[in-house]
């Protein structure tokens, strides 16, 4: 057997070069062009009624609550709920706006507990902020309906989440904003990049100008088009001190071929975890996570738990197979800005050493699959 990678994307090179080679010809890299194509084919891929392309997911969890705190007149201080399994990328973005990261706890489904975060709800809670793990919906339906009682905004770290549905539709709709990431290893992969889908068209407007350091008119619209192009039009207003957080149009080139293939390859995904869950399903030793009727996960990854005495010998014993898996996530509060909230979260804790991520992507044959999974259960004896 070859060594086996927990990720490892694959890009469907030719096309992918082609549409770049559009973007040197024309001489055009940068915002526009391909990331206006992009935003265009995403909306209408999810159904999503706005979206801006961005560098990263990172950045737009971050301009998001910067928007939301200037526009509502959140002070700094004020909370925000959280998991704290997750990557970083999700709490540093509510520090970077000096506001307080407040950890819930999650369920079964390795998202956020609705009954935890109601329980963390104080008079200065602002917003929500839920990560779909893996692709997973969790109990979203219930988190949208406490925070429209509570008057608090819905922010989906949807990461994970390219090609999820959920209750039928594309992740994000009902949400007040959804950020995606196209990251190198996500189920739309490109370099880096990500999209930021909010509900309110104020709100695209504004985002569009924040990503692009608060300047009113992008290049792309001031160079003109048509018989205009090339006619530069310097004048422009800069209401805000914005972020440069726009993406550009090489990486957009990438995403939109790879964007074609999306739900092909989650179907691959599904297939996989399909025989992963009929090898490992009948181990009294191994749970999976729990995924709620409504939701079509995008399979971003396929977590199992064992017990914690022997997660970390699991892995090691994977790896002298050359078979690399991975933890997703170490819970937050074990890393030092985030110290303050260790123990209140126990099944997230608990969940953070117990969780393996086993090799998932669209290299990966059948037989490999079965292979890593004889591997788990030789060690599990
Ligand atoms: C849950 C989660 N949130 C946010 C991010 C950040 O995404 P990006 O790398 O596009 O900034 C990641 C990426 O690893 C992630 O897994």
């Amino acid at each position: 057997m070859n060594r086996i990678q927990l990720f490892a994307p694959q890009f469907h090179v030719e096309e992918c070069l082609a549409e770049i080679r559009q973007c040197l010809d024309a001489g055009w890299t940068g915002i526009g062009f391909k990331t206006n194509q992009f935003e265009e084919a995403w909306r209408k891929h999810t159904g999503l009624p706005f979206a801006y392309f961005l560098n990263s997911n990172t950045t737009g969890l971050h301009l998001v609550l910067r928007i939301f705190k200037d526009d509502l007149g959140w002070q700094d201080g004020d909370e925000v709920i959280t998991t704290p399994l997750t990557f970083v990328s999700t709490n540093h973005a509510i520090l970077y706006e000096r506001l307080r990261p407040v950890f819930a706890d999650v369920d079964e489904t390795l998202c956020l507990d609705p009954h935890s975060i109601e329980q963390k709800i104080t008079s200065r809670t602002r917003a929500v902020m839920f990560v779909g793990m893996a692709g997973n919906a969790g109990r979203l339906k219930d988190v949208m309906e406490i925070c429209k009682e509570r008057d608090l905004k819905l922010i989906l770290d949807a990461a994970h989440m390219a090609g999820t549905y959920y209750q039928k539709k594309h992740a994000g709709h009902g949400i007040d904003c959804t950020v995606f990431s196209f990251q190198a290893v996500k189920n739309l992969p490109s370099a880096d990049s990500g999209m930021i889908c909010f509900r309110d068209e104020a709100l695209d407007a504004r985002v569009r100008m924040e990503g692009w350091l608060g300047i009113d008119k992008d290049t792309f619209l001031r160079s003109g088009t048509g018989s205009e192009r090339g006619n530069y039009k310097w004048e422009y207003n800069v209401p805000h001190v914005g972020l440069k957080a726009h993406g550009n149009s090489v990486i957009a080139a990438i995403c939109l071929v790879q964007l074609k293939y999306l739900e092909e390859d989650n179907k691959r995904r599904r297939k996989m975890c399909e025989i992963y869950e009929r090898r490992l399903g009948d181990n009294k030793r191994i749970r999976f996570s729990f995924y709620m009727a409504d939701c079509l996960p995008s399979r971003h990854l396929f977590q199992i738990r064992v017990s914690e005495t022997c997660r970390n010998k699991l892995i090691l014993f994977l790896n002298e197979h050359d078979i690399f898996s991975g933890v997703h996530y170490r819970v937050n509060s074990e890393y030092p800005m985030y110290r303050y909230a260790l123990g209140t979260c126990p099944n997230a804790e608990k969940a953070s050493r117990e969780v393996v991520s086993l090799p998932l992507h669209l290299r990966l044959k059948d037989e490999e699959v079965v292979y890593v999974s004889e591997k788990i259960l030789e060690f599990l004896k």
